[in-house]
């Protein structure tokens, strides 16, 4: 049994970390620390949690606690690295929702985050847990859980570029984000009113998930060049992914379909489907759905997950799982809202 400290507790992700937590067998108690919100009852602020799980008052993070076994941050980028670095110096697991261990190389991180890291020797000791690939273990004491967006396309584009990165011409991936993505700060382009009946591209050749893809996918043995174009849909949860991929010669989708299936076989949280997955489909679940279709020289590979879960808090009870080296899905599976 195991104490959990969650830092950010207060926020979108951090919901579904206390409810996945509440939920499993092997945690015995959680802790909430935030800053605004320090001081204020759980279930004010999350009401909808009232029976589901236990009041607790929120704790300001200025008073950090080191009791616990495992922190799970849940903060806005670059306000990890005020508590990362003294966590892992007192031998503490920590799990980072955020961007600031994932990664590898200091200057890409600082020119796309805009800001000075105070511990890159993190860089090299945090593992990278995209759970279906990066399995963390008990030796893991820091992992960079995986950006939502990147989830959403590693998950369909590694099993291919891991057997036919030489038949690659380019990669275009295509993603449509729910505005729970941008958390719970109000921003004037995420109203209802900018919002409703509207589509949108945005931050077009840089966004700060590409090079972690790229990271990740480079080393897999991707040559080919790739582009990776967000867009906003007026709904509040969910990730839609397309994955266009230009080949040098037709292949056999039999091949194809057979790499992906023996990839994900034993994987509980990866679906392979037979036609195009719709949102609804994982909403609310950890599951990302996968379809491929190949036509002549041009392979598209459709995805689908939910940005809160798959793309964050599932995957992160995911890991920590992994790094006490129990099953997968305790926790998660059955979670409903
Ligand atoms: N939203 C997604 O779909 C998603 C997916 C994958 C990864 N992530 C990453 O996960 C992290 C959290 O995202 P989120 O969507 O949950 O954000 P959020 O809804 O804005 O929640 C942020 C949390 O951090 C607390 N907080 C804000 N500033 C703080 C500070 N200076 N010191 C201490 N606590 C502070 C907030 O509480 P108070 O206001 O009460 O202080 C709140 O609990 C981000 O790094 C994000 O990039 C998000």
């Amino acid at each position: 049994m195991i104490s959990v400290g969650i830092i950010g507790g207060t926020g979108y992700t951090g919901k579904h970390l206390l409810e996945y937590c509440n939920n499993h067998p092997y945690v015995k108690e959680i802790a909430v620390y935030a800053k605004s919100s320090a001081g204020d009852k759980l279930l004010n602020i999350f009401p909808e949690l009232c029976g589901i799980i236990p009041d607790q008052t929120v704790s300001s993070v200025d008073n950090l606690s080191y009791q616990h076994d495992l922190y799970f941050i849940s903060l806005p980028h670059g306000e990890a690295l005020k508590y990362v670095p003294d966590l892992y110096k007192k031998n503490k697991k920590i799990i980072d929702l955020g961007g600031d261990y994932r990664l590898n190389d200091v200057t890409v991180y600082e020119k796309h985050y805009k800001l000075t890291h105070n511990s890159p020797e993190l860089l090299k000791i945090a593992k990278y847990g995209l759970t279906e690939f990066n399995v963390t273990d008990k030796n893991t004491d820091l992992v960079a859980n995986p950006g939502c967006y990147p989830t959403s396309a590693l998950l369909p584009l590694k099993p291919f570029i891991q057997k036919f990165s030489e038949e690659i011409i380019s990669v275009s991936i295509n993603s449509y984000s729910g505005t729970s993505g941008s958390g719970k700060t109000p921003k004037p382009e995420m109203l209802m009113s900018e919002m409703y009946g509207n589509v949108a591209a945005y931050n077009v050749n840089s966004h700060r998930h590409k090079p972690e893809i790229e990271q990740e996918l480079l080393k897999d043995g991707l040559m080919a060049p790739m582009a990776f174009t967000t867009h906003l849909l007026p709904v509040a949860r969910g990730i839609y992914t397309t994955s266009t991929i230009h080949l040098k010669k037709e292949l056999d989708e039999t091949d194809i379909k057979t790499q992906f299936n023996s990839v994900y076989k034993d994987k509980c949280f990866v679906r392979m489907r037979e036609v195009p997955p719709k949102l609804t489909w994982v909403t609310y679940t950890n599951f990302c759905d996968i379809n491929l279709s190949l036509s002549g020289k041009t392979l598209v590979i459709t995805s689908a997950l939910d940005n809160l879960v798959k793309g964050a808090s599932g995957q992160a009870v995911q890991n920590m799982n992994q790094m006490f080296g129990w099953n997968d899905c305790l926790g998660i599976l059955n979670s409903k809202k």
